[in-house]
């Protein structure tokens, strides 16, 4: 087993034993930490996620973008373009299906596509971070591929995690992007 892997075992296993009140209260804490930043609060368009394996649950803050009039959009895995993902305009009323990786996204619509450089926030969410903002995913290279092209152009990367997906140091391979900033329920890092 690689380093990675075991780092990605055990702090989705950390996680996933938060209880359903700990997640809440993480949920409605993130959202405060957005209403009390000037530019996440402000922004138009950003890229969300709905919440998987014990992640830190953007729905409340879905929630709070929508009735500030901005727009929010989820991943959809690209169509033929493996590894790749694409953001789609969700709505209340979006149809949604179940993906190939199991995670609920928006039916694919051509309409609804939104491009890259139209969205001004894509909150990225992760396995485990550092203290440097390195960053772990689940293995896919989904957001390292999304990412790689974003720095200072378009869309700010912002990871959102819980408290404990802290380590001290990650390995890091030569694709992973690391993060210019991050959220927890009680932690807000701006490192680039
Ligand atoms: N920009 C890229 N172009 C091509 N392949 C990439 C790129 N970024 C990552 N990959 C590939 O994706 C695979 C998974 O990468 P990695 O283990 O870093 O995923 P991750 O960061 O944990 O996942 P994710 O980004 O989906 O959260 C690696 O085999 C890597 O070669
Ligand atoms: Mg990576």
């Amino acid at each position: 087993m690689t380093e990675r892997h075991q780092i990605r075992q055990a702090i989705r296993h950390t996680r996933r034993q938060l209880t359903q009140a700990e997640q809440t209260s993480a949920a409605h804490q993130l959202v405060q930490q957005v209403a009390n930043t000037q530019h996440l609060a402000q922004a138009k368009a950003v890229a969300l996620y709905l919440a998987n394996d014990g992640e830190l649950d953007p729905l409340p803050l879905i929630n709070w973008y929508w009735a500030q009039g901005c727009q929010v959009c989820l991943p959809v895995l690209h169509p033929f373009c493996p590894g790749h993902l694409l953001f789609l305009r969700f709505q209340p009323d979006t149809p949604m299906q179940v993906n190939i990786l199991g995670i609920l996204e928006p039916k694919l619509d051509i309409r609804l596509i939104v491009p890259k450089p139209q969205l001004d926030i894509i909150y990225t969410p992760l396995v485990a971070f550092d203290a440097q903002g390195n960053r772990l995913g689940m293995g896919g290279g989904f957001y390292d591929r999304t990412l790689s092209h974003t720095a200072n152009l378009g869309p700010q990367p912002v990871g959102l995690a819980h408290d404990c997906q802290q380590v001290t140091a990650l390995p890091i391979a030569s694709w992973d992007v690391p993060l210019p900033e991050l959220l927890t329920p009680t932690q807000h890092f701006r490192w680039r």
